[in-house]
C-alpha cells in the first residue's frame, strides 16, 4: 500500500469513523466480559492473522473475522471492536508494517464489527443472540430472528471491510474502485459469508463451555480446527487457480521451444494486449480475457505438422502457407478443451489472423464481427514481430513501427485499436524499451492474474481483510 495525500485523509477517515463508532458504542456497551475472555480472543485472532494471505491486488487476507465477528456477537460492538483493533494492531506490529497501515488495519476491523453490530440491534438482533442460551427455554421467534439477524450482520461486516480496504487500494493504486473490487471480492465474497458461520459456531462453543465449565477459551481452541478447514479450502482455492495458470505457461513454454525465433512470443503479445486493452478501457474482467487469449494465441503450433514449417529458413510455398494458416483454428481447439476458456477466448483465439477488411483468415470476418481480443491480438502480435530481431532484419524503431500501424488501419487493423496505441504513452514505452524488459505499468499482469503481477501484490490470494 503507497501512501499518497489522498490514502492518509482515507484512512484519517476510516480512524475517525472507528473512533465516533467506538465512542457511541462505550455509552452502549455490555458489561466488560473480563481480561482472561478478552486476552484469549486478542491471542486467538492475531494466532489466525498471522497466516494470512496476500490477495489479489495489494492486499492481505486472513480468517481472523471470524474471531472478530464472534467477539462482536458475544461481548457487543465495544468490546468485540476492542479485540478486533487489538489482535489486528498486535499482527501488524508483529509483521514490521507501517504505522499507517496498523492504523488503518486496527480501525477499519474495529469498524467493520461496530457498524455490523449497530445495525445487528437497530433490526432488532438481540445480544447476546438467542442461540447463545445454553439454559433454561428459548423463545422459537427470537431463535428465528437473531439466526436471520446473523446474515445481516456478516452482510454488514463484509460491506464495511471491503469498502474500507477495497478503498485505500484503488486510492494507493490509482486504480478505481469498481477494479480493485472487481479483483479482490467478487470471486470470494460468497466463501466469505459462507465462513462466517464458524463464528456462529465458535460464539456457540465459547458459551457452552463457558457454562459448562466456567472456561469459555476451551471453546476458541477447539474452533481452531474448522478455521484450519477454511483455510485449507482458501489454500486449495489459490493452488487450483496457480496451477491453471502454471498449465498455461507450460503451453505457452512448450511450443515455443519448436521455434526459437519466438521465444518469449507469446508472453510478450500477452503484456501487450493487456496494455492496449486496458488503455481501451476495457473492463479489468475482460482485460484478463485479453491477457489470456493473447498467451494462448499461437498454442496450435504445438501440432507435429507444424514443425518443419515453424523450422524453415526459406519462404513458405503456398501450400505450406495455407497449412500454416489453420494454425489458429488449431489453437481454438486446444483451447476449448480447457472448459473456461470456452466463448471469449476460443472465439478471440480463433480469430485472431482476422483482418478489418475481411482478407484474413479463418473465417474472412471483417469489422465489427471480430472479436475485439482478436483485433487486439493481431496488433500486438505485429507489433511484437517488428519489435524483435529476427533472423533477416533488427528490430524496428518506434517511428517504423507507428507509421507502419498507421498505414495499415483501417486495411489489416481496426482503426480504433491503433488510435489507441499510437496516442498511449504507456503502449509507446513498451514498445521503445521492448516488452521484455519494461517493467509492466501498475496494473498489468505478467502470468497469472492471481500471482505474479508486477508492481501489485505477489503471490497474492484475497480475502480481504486488511490492506
Ligand atoms: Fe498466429
Amino acid at each position: 500500500m503507497r501512501t499518497t495525500s489522498k490514502t492518509t485523509l482515507f484512512i484519517t477517515v476510516v480512524a475517525l469513523v472507528a473512533l465516533a463508532m467506538g465512542a457511541l458504542a462505550w455509552i452502549n456497551r455490555q458489561p466488560s466480559p473480563g481480561i482472561w475472555p478478552i486476552l484469549s480472543f486478542v491471542f486467538m485472532a492475531f494466532l489466525v492473522d498471522q497466516s494470512s494471505t496476500r490477495a489479489k491486488v495489494a492486499a492481505r487476507g486472513s480468517t481472523s473475522f471470524v474471531m472478530h465477528m464472534a467477539a462482536g456477537l458475544l461481548f457487543g460492538g465495544f468490546w468485540g471492536a476492542v479485540i478486533a483493533a487489538s489482535s489486528s494492531a498486535i499482527g501488524q506490529l508483529a509483521i514490521g508494517n507501517r504505522p499507517s497501515k496498523i492504523i488503518f488495519n486496527a480501525s477499519q476491523r474495529a469498524a467493520s464489527v461496530l457498524i455490523a453490530v449497530l445495525a445487528y440491534r437497530l433490526l432488532g438482533g438481540g445480544l447476546p443472540p438467542a442461540y447463545m442460551q445454553i439454559v433454561g427455554t428459548v423463545e422459537s421467534a427470537a431463535l428465528q430472528r437473531d439466526f436471520f439477524l446473523f446474515f445481516a450482520y456478516a452482510t454488514t461486516y463484509f460491506f464495511v471491510n471491503s469498502m474500507a480496504v477495497n478503498g485505500v487500494v484503488a486510492l494507493s493504486a490509482e486504480r478505481s474502485f469498481r477494479d480493485v473490487w472487481s479483483l479482490n471480492t467478487r470471486a470470494l465474497i460468497g466463501y466469505d459469508l459462507g465462513a462466517s458461520a464458524i463464528a456462529l459456531l465458535l460464539a456457540w462453543l465459547y458459551t457452552w463451555f463457558q457454562a459448562t465449565w466456567d472456561v469459555g477459551s476451551i471453546g476458541l481452541v477447539l474452533v481452531v480446527i474448522p478455521i484450519v478447514a477454511v483455510r485449507h479450502v482458501y489454500g486449495l482455492y489459490h493452488q487450483l487457480q496457480e496451477s491453471g495458470q502454471e498449465l498455461l505457461q507450460v503451453m505457452v513454454k512448450a511450443i515455443e521451444a519448436r521455434d526459437p525465433y519466438t521465444s518469449g512470443h507469446s508472453l510478450r503479445v500477452s503484456k501487450l494486449s493487456r496494455l492496449i486493452a486496458l488503455e481501451m478501457g476495457l473492463q479489468i474482467r475482460d482485460v484478463e480475457q485479453v491477457h489470456t487469449a493473447a498467451l494462448l494465441h499461437d498454442v496450435g503450433k504445438i501440432h507435429e505438422e507444424f514443425a518443419p514449417l515453424l523450422r524453415k529458413e526459406d519462404r513458405l510455398t503456398t501450400d505450406e502457407t495455407a497449412l500454416m494458416q489453420t494454425h489458429s483454428a488449431r489453437s481454438a481447439e486446444l483451447v476449448g478443451i480447457i472448459s473456461n476458456f470456452r466463448g471469449f477466448i476460443q472465439e478471440s483465439v480463433r480469430h485472431h489472423h482476422e483482418r478489418w477488411d475481411g482478407k484474413g483468415y479463418p473465417a474472412g470476418l471483417s469489422g465489427h464481427e471480430i472479436p475485439l481480443a482478436s483485433r487486439v491480438i493481431l496488433v500486438a502480435d505485429t507489433i511484437d514481430a517488428m519489435t524483435t530481431d529476427r533472423p533477416y532484419r533488427k528490430r524496428l524503431p518506434l517511428d517504423v513501427v507507428i507509421a507502419e500501424l498507421k498505414k495499415c488501419s483501417g486495411g489489416q487493423f481496426d482503426p480504433e485499436v491503433v488510435e489507441h496505441v499510437v496516442g498511449s504513452v504507456a503502449v509507446r514505452r513498451l514498445i521503445t524499451v521492448g516488452v521484455e524488459s519494461s517493467p509492466m505499468p501498475a496494473t498489468v499482469v505478467v502470468s497469472d492474474p492471481r500471482t505474479s503481477r508486477s508492481g501489485w501484490a505477489k503471490k497474492s490470494f484475497w480475502k480481504g481483510r486488511s490492506a
